[in-house]
């Protein structure tokens, strides 16, 4: 505490010395500098007017025109601001290190679906010491919007549909990166974006409007960023959306109402890309004055890339359109973040060696726990013997597998799935692309082997920023080559490399064993390989929900109960949903099988009955299962406890993931999971942000995914 305390003394000294365009300086984060406008940035960093670097755009960066990190150009614009500036303010500098910077691991989406929290924050550790070797201080990560639409490209860069598993990984993400003090050597800043609510834009279309009440907002929407905020996220980025009228960028109440005074966040708020000029498309501001004036009496601090606060600030402060003190307030989070980040003690970067074999090593790891087992009629895993037919266009894919945001991963340096299964098999592997398939010899040429492997997936440039699609099936092309391989008569087994959810009717029905293997980072095929041949066993988990066809979306697993029956996510009945298709998921959330054969008991609770007030004062009850694994492998299991509200003041969810617990169980062995609930887990948010618990019923499920209809009833009395 003394450390913030020193902090505070120092920033008040700082800004007592900074002019008014000094000051503005430290809120503008301007575009990214170039050899070819070097020079002239230099002398803006030397005049004070940047006090922050955006040091690429776009995903592919280190594999763009501008290239990877210059260290030493960047040292050279922090040594003229430290040196040859009058403020001696170092610069924060910012990139989106999203889910690897040289190595590259799962998209995000993917490393969810691992439902392993110590996995994700080592992978972000690893993240974090690649890049601040570089000199990045900042990530614009965790990416933490909740989204119900696959058709949406960013989905692939969230953490799903639940609330509970987006805070769970909120907080290893930001652990992960920041560590216990982000200063730290191999340590950098995160950023919880993209507040709030821009995974419901409308259609699945990118930068659409959002429609959100404030009761979503607060018991969907919002517990990710909490959770990031709890545990230490020292930024947030404001999003592009509107919520129901209102653009988040220019709105007190949630930058400041919401954001700080109710969630408790003491750092600073980043606009999105052009956001704070943006306003005026929104309709809401006449001018870059208006947007400016609107934007940071919103409690927006730092301006991304437009230059309107550098522009217009100045004068709003003069004509008293914006305090001086609105102005002060933001250059001290911003310091505050740059003495937190220790960049006044050592601001440049020292770049030394990083293990990258041991990075690609867990980003295997990370790759292998998060693909998901989708299907398995027998055929799983195969013998190196067997004679493997491979195809599809994905057996020799290296760039689509590092996903959207893959900055400085080298698909060269990325084995592909005809190497990864050549690496291992003693039975050979005959491979040919699936568009090179003359097909009058294929049969022949298929028959001549024991098993197919097809694999197939979407292209990364159907995902990510600004790549939102209307048809999430797979292409003409692989759903022909599907059933074509199934015409053969041998088995066949699917590897789906997709960064989202993918619609499966008739696509799921023509494999006898699938494997979602997502996008997942530089050693994904091997994890792949690994898998097929039983050396490694899935354990993976779906984030979100895998839907028939993309006609049903949104569709998703913590519906709210109707007056009518509605059997969609839950239950057969067509009829009663629509007349022309089953309503229900193809594979519904926290879906994964594994080679193991997992067995749950009885939900064991010693007490049903609790007091409402001893749950108001804290107490918690456990409850138990066991799980033997009566397979021939041993296996990690998920478990997941779901919870309802029979009864309450405002309709609750049919179900509500409360808990999960991944557990390694040895054949033959069982394990006994244990789980406490208490008043953070029963309660909910009203509409105007207050959390209650309300005493009545509570069925609590325990199983393999959110179809569980094992569970007992407890009651708060
Ligand atoms: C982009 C994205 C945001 C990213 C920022 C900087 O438009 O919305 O996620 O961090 O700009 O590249």
């Amino acid at each position: 505490m003394n450390k913030m305390k020193d902090f505070e003394k120092q920033i008040d000294g700082i800004i007592s010395k900074l002019s008014l365009k000094e000051k503005i300086g430290q809120l503008n984060q301007p575009e990214t500098p170039t050899a070819d406008n070097a020079e002239e940035f230099k002398e803006r960093v030397r005049n004070g007017e940047v006090g922050s670097i955006l040091m690429s755009v776009g995903a592919t960066a280190g594999n763009d025109a501008q290239g990877g990190i210059s260290v030493e150009f960047y040292n050279e614009l922090q040594r003229i601001a430290v040196e040859e500036s009058k403020s001696g303010i170092p610069i924060l500098f910012g990139r989106d290190v999203i889910h690897g910077h040289r190595t590259v691991f799962p998209i995000p989406l993917a490393m969810t679906a691992s439902f392993n929290e110590e996995l994700v924050e080592q992978s972000y550790s690893d993240i974090a010491d690649e890049a601040s070797n570089e000199g990045v201080h900042w990530t614009f990560t965790p990416m933490l919007d909740l989204a119900r639409d696959p058709r949406w490209g960013r989905v692939i860069e969230g953490p799903g549909e639940d609330p509970f598993l987006g805070s769970a990984m909120a907080k290893a993400i930001v652990k992960g990166l920041q560590g216990d003090d982000p200063s730290k050597k191999g340590k950098m800043l995160a950023c919880a974006k993209h507040y709030v609510g821009y995974g419901a834009s409308e259609s699945g279309i990118d930068y659409h409007r959002t429609e959100i009440s404030d009761y979503s907002l607060n018991n969907y929407y919002l517990p990710a960023f909490k959770s990031a905020i709890d545990a230490g996220a020292v930024t947030v980025m404001s999003a592009f959306n509107d919520i129901s009228g209102q653009p988040v960028t220019s709105s007190r109440y949630y930058l400041t109402d919401i954001l700080r005074k109710r969630l408790g966040f003491g750092g600073f708020v980043v606009s999105d890309y052009d956001a704070v000029c943006q306003l005026a498309k929104q309709g809401v501001a006449e001018d870059d004055s208006d947007c400016t004036e609107m934007a940071l009496n919103a409690g927006l601090d730092m301006d991304m890339h437009d230059g309107v606060y550098m522009k217009c600030l100045e004068k709003l402060v003069e004509t008293g359109r914006v305090k001086m003190e609105t102005v002060d307030e933001a250059v001290r989070r911003i310091l505050r973040v740059k003495f937190q980040k220790g960049l006044f003690e050592d601001p440049y970067c020292k770049k030394g060696a990083v293990d990258i074999e041991i990075h690609r090593m867990h980003a295997k790891e990370m790759a292998a726990e998060s693909i998901v087992l989708l299907k398995n009629e027998g055929v799983l895993p195969i013998k190196k013997s067997d004679r493997v037919a491979l195809a599809g266009p994905f057996i020799h894919e290296r760039r689509s597998l590092l996903g959207s945001w893959m900055l400085d991963g080298k698909p060269e340096e990325t084995p592909n799935m005809c190497e990864a299964m050549k690496a291992k098999s003693t039975g050979g592997v005959t491979s040919v692309n699936g568009t090179d398939l003359g097909w009058d010899s294929s049969l022949k040429w298929m028959c001549n082997t024991d098993v197919t492997v097809l694999c197939l997936g979407e292209s990364w440039t159907s995902t990510g920023e600004h790549r939102s699609v209307s048809n999430i099936a797979l292409t003409p092309d692989q759903t022909m080559l599907i059933e074509r391989a199934r015409s053969t008569g041998k088995k066949v087994i699917g590897v789906l490399f997709c960064g989202r959810p993918i619609e499966m009717q008739g696509i799921a029905d023509n494999f006898d064993a699938l494997i979602y293997a997502w996008h997942g980072g530089s050693e994904v095929a091997s994890a792949v390989a690994d898998i097929i041949y039983g050396d490694n066993v899935p354990s993976g988990k779906l984030p979100i929900t895998i839907p028939r066809k993309a006609t049903h979306i949104p569709i998703y697993y913590n519906i709210t109960p109707s007056g009518r029956p509605v059997d969609c996510y839950y239950g057969e009945n067509a009829g009663e949903c629509y007349v022309d298709s089953l309503p229900t998921p193809y594979y519904p959330f926290g879906y994964g099988l594994s080679y193991a054969k997992f067995v749950y008991g009885d939900i064991v609770c010693k007490e049903p009955e609790i007091a409402f007030d001893d749950i108001k004062s804290g107490k918690k009850f456990e409850v138990t299962i066991d799980i033997t694994n009566e397979g021939d492998f041993d296996g990690k299991e998920v478990a997941e406890l779901y919870i309802r509200d029979k009864l309450a003041s405002m309709m609750r969810p049919i179900k509500e993931l409360k808990g999960f617990k991944k557990v390694l169980i040895k054949k033959g062995e069982t394990v006994t999971v244990t789980f406490t609930l208490g008043y953070d887990e029963l309660g909910f948010f009203l509409p105007n942000g207050e959390y209650v618990v309300e005493p009545g019923k509570f069925d609590v499920y325990l199983g393999e995914n959110c179809l569980t209809e094992r569970k007992i009833t407890v009651e708060i009395k």
